[in-house]
């Protein structure tokens, strides 16, 4: 069984905007506007070269602890994002997707959004979804409880638990194969834990707003070199015994 070597789904932890700015004597807010055109590169590069789902952790809900003014700035990136991107998602055929509460974002974010999501809504390639108020934790709570009210007493399977989670938009693909965690820090953050389940992992010392293409090319490279068994046997070896 020969299996594709390009990631259908990639999720990535944009991390170290605050840390690029900070080395640079510059404002945390400045890391986030460079960080906005990483993500410009990095969702052409992936649509390109024909990845499906290119999920990318915008904002969790933890990180409403920051200092107000970061995350009013962080609320405005959509709407910059979008106006200026937006020819280039339409000619890359992309689709915006959001997961996660959007409900709870300030007024004009969700404008936004929900304007980048009609604008793309007719494009067939990749799906570029943010998660923005996201956290696995609360997606799997929610799901319990649609999944409680639906089924009564009767018991939930697998398939029911992952069709309630928000990820479900995404069908086939629903389940990263690659993992991208940036700026050296190795840990999942509350990210798609359930999805995540058999997901290669890819850390790069590397801050997200000096995350190029090379370096996207380097975590591609490496990926197509993993040996993925989900737990089984490795191809070579299945007839062994
Ligand atoms: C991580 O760096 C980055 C964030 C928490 C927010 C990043 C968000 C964007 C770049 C864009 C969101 C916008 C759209 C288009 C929906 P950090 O601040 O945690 O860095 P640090 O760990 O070095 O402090």
């Amino acid at each position: 069984m020969m299996m594709s070597k390009i990631p259908q789904h990639i999720a990535i932890i944009m991390d170290g905007n605050g840390r690029w700015a900070k080395e640079k004597g510059l404002p945390r807010i400045a890391g986030h506007k460079k960080g906005v055109e990483s993500i410009k590169q990095i969702a052409k590069k992936a649509s390109q070269i024909g990845v499906k789902v290119l999920t990318l952790y915008a904002f969790s809900t933890e990180n409403w602890s920051r200092p107000e003014k970061e995350v009013s700035f962080i609320m405005s990136l959509p709407s910059v994002f979008f106006s200026t991107f937006m020819p280039e998602l339409i000619a890359n055929n992309i689709q915006i997707e959001t997961i996660g509460n959007i409900e709870a974002l300030p007024e004009k974010t969700q404008e936004a959004i929900a304007k980048a999501k009609a604008k793309t809504a007719h494009c067939t390639g990749m799906k570029l979804c943010f998660a923005v108020n996201y956290g696995a934790e609360q997606d799997i709570v929610m799901a319990m409880n649609r999944l409680r009210e639906e089924k009564k007493e009767g018991e939930i399977s697998l398939i029911d638990l992952k069709s309630a989670l928000s990820t479900s938009i995404f069908g086939a693909n629903q389940n990263p194969d690659l993992l991208i965690r940036t700026s050296g820090e190795q840990r999942l953050s509350n990210f798609l834990l359930l999805e995540l389940a058999y997901a290669e992992m890819y850390f790069t010392p590397v801050y997200w707003p000096d995350f190029t293409v090379e370096a996207f090319d380097k975590a591609l490279a490496n990926y197509a070199k993993r040996d993925r068994r989900y737990g089984g046997l490795k191809e070579d070896h299945v007839n062994e015994n």
